[in-house]
């Protein structure tokens, strides 16, 4: 009989996977299906999601595996109580929590430590759940659980860093000999996690969501308030130990727009929303992302003098989104290899969850990044006649031409919508659906900033392609399949993903992985001489799409070009004509 288990993310970034007998058969974020931006609900509708496409019933799950331990939040509580003494804003927050923690967490986009209590009761009351075991597993455990099977190394040193787990922010594990030895732990509320969302905050940005774009801004400015952020805030103490100063940098306050005034007294006025941003603002942004990586180090560093010999890192956890700061470790050459898997962040999880509860698995299947639905052409036609009136069949080609056709139109210098295969489980779209366009041609930047993406001019596009060995454009010694390393750009062959500082996020396209996309990328380095293509996420000011009416209705909405999506090839102007 088939052992099925069913992982859950319930906070956070909520996510449902479903693994059979160590395969990895589904795993879906809820933002993409709820169309909420970080989501963090009750995956009612991801369950969903991943049951049917695994045509299997919530009665033949034989085990549902949750990513937290509810009840292990004592340094948290602890935490609570002093700060409720202490602090107007923190007893603001908490209160809210409370508050909400007895409203249905459904009405909510918010998730709810009372929904871990009673998972059997959710589950059987959306899902018609009636029997299966439920456990509970550490979190940083799932955080590292997922990262390490990326790779097939027999040795490895793993970090996972975070806002915070139960009690702790971060954890360092090495992995010798088939045995885990815990190295150090990391009590929450100290967090690189909180640090730098705080900051986030406070030059403006969404906390929890627009840390990227603070990344984004660093490379624009000088690191002149490093050693004054690692003086007066994040305090590096012995054996890797770290000490934020909640009291300036408090990350709950910041959650209500809440900053310590010391902060503008240290560095610059704190940044509004939508103010374009200071030589101040950027040089923060630039201090702030340097403190971040040497702190970084700091940890790591008690693993990589007692075991100089293991070559093999795994950093996972939402710090490890910082793609800056993972190229920044791969340059160090303390690690030969860096593994980072495709969610980091908590809806990983839900994968790392499920994976706790096998001694087997079967790694090709949990590497694979696509892990959504995919849709026939059937599917794809009837939502083109539903949502725009087009007969789909004049529009139809053959993979081959389907890869030729949009290959050509891409080196004339349009824009496309890219809409193939499964879905991306994870923040990246990772060419199945992705904006494409020609990163010789730097103008085309601006296109997409201002026509399509609507978003910030100083934020990076990143490039795919797909041959680091032959074509030597980036500085990068390992493939980057996940799109989580930041390398250095070597020829100025690509301006439309170079970025102020000669980086760029590089993802590399595995041949098995995405076979289409692949093709393309090549047949376009045919044409040109540049096996680059410029990748972005199909989405304007909401989650990656997901279905082909998220793409009809995204494309209908926006300047781009044509939408290839499945077999068929469509261009702005078709739809114009009928
Ligand atoms: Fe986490």
């Amino acid at each position: 009989m088939n052992k099925y288990t069913l992982g859950l993310c319930t906070m956070g970034n909520s996510s449902a996977a479903l693994i059979k007998d160590g395969k990895l058969i589904a795993a879906v974020e809820e933002e993409r299906l709820s169309r909420v931006k970080n989501d963090s609900s009750f995956p009612h509708k991801s369950i969903k999601e991943v049951l049917d496409i695994g045509q299997v019933n919530i009665n033949s799950i034989d085990t549902i595996a949750i990513y937290w331990r509810p009840w292990n939040i004592w340094s948290r509580a602890w935490f609570s109580s002093k700060e409720i003494i202490t602090s107007s804003s923190t007893r603001q927050y908490i209160f809210n929590r409370i508050k909400k923690l007895s409203k249905p967490s459904e009405s909510l986009n918010e998730g709810s430590w009372y929904d871990l209590f009673k998972i059997r009761q959710l589950l059987k009351e959306y899902h018609g759940l009636n029997h299966s075991k439920i456990k509970y597993y550490d979190h940083h455990i799932t955080h590292q659980k997922y990262g390490e099977v990326m790779h097939d190394c027999a040795e490895y040193i793993t970090l996972s860093y975070d806002g915070g787990g139960e009690s702790y922010s971060s954890v360092l594990s090495v992995v010798k000999d088939g045995c885990r030895k815990i190295l150090s732990k990391h009590r929450w509320p100290n967090s690189l996690g909180h640090f730098y969302s705080t900051f986030t905050g406070f030059l403006g940005f969404k906390m929890l969501e627009g840390e990227y774009k603070m990344m984004g801004l660093a490379p624009y400015g000088k690191p002149i308030w490093k050693d004054l952020i690692l003086k007066e805030i994040l305090n590096l103490k012995a054996n890797g130990k770290y000490v934020l100063n909640k009291k300036i940098c408090n990350y709950h306050a910041a959650l209500h727009g809440d900053f310590n005034p010391i902060l503008a007294k240290l560095f610059c006025k704190k940044r509004e929303k939508n103010e374009i941003p200071t030589v101040e603002h950027i040089n923060l942004a630039s201090s702030v992302q340097a403190a971040f990586e040497e702190a970084q180090l700091h940890i790591l560093k008690p693993a990589i003098e007692k075991y100089p010999e293991i070559k093999c890192l795994v950093l996972t956890g939402g710090c490890a989104l910082n793609v800056t700061a993972n190229g920044k470790i791969l340059d160090t050459k303390y690690f030969d290899k860096v593994f980072i898997p495709p969610a980091p962040h908590d809806a990983g999880c839900s994968i790392g969850a499920a994976l706790c509860n096998y001694d087997y698995f079967d790694p090709d299947s949990i590497r694979d990044p696509y892990q959504g639905r995919s849709y026939s052409n059937i599917e794809i036609a009837k939502e083109l006649i539903r949502l725009t009136g087009i007969d789909p069949e004049k529009f139809i080609k053959s993979d081959e031409n389907i890869v030729n056709i949009t290959a050509d139109f891409l080196e004339q210098g349009h824009l496309v919508a890219w809409f193939q295969g499964r879905s991306e489980f994870g923040p990246r779209a990772l060419g199945c659906r992705s904006f494409l366009a020609d990163p010789r041609n730097d103008d085309i930047r601006e296109q997409i900033n201002l026509k399509i993406k609507k978003r910030e001019l100083f934020r990076p596009f990143a490039p795919s392609t797909i041959d680091l060995n032959n074509f030597k454009i980036f500085d990068l010694s390992q493939p980057s399949p996940y799109m989580n390393i930041v390398a250095t750009v070597l020829k100025n062959e690509v301006p439309a993903v170079t970025h102020i500082d000669k980086s760029a996020r590089v993802h590399t396209v595995n041949k098995n992985m995405n076979k289409l996309y692949y093709k393309l990328i090549k047949r376009f380095g045919e044409l040109t001489g540049v096996p680059v293509l410029l990748n972005t996420s199909f989405n304007i000011q909401e989650p990656i799409v997901y279905s082909p009416h998220d793409a009809i209705t995204t494309f209908l909405s926006s300047d781009v070009d044509a939408l290839v999506i499945g077999n068929y090839f469509i261009k702005k102007e078709d739809l114009k004509c009928t």
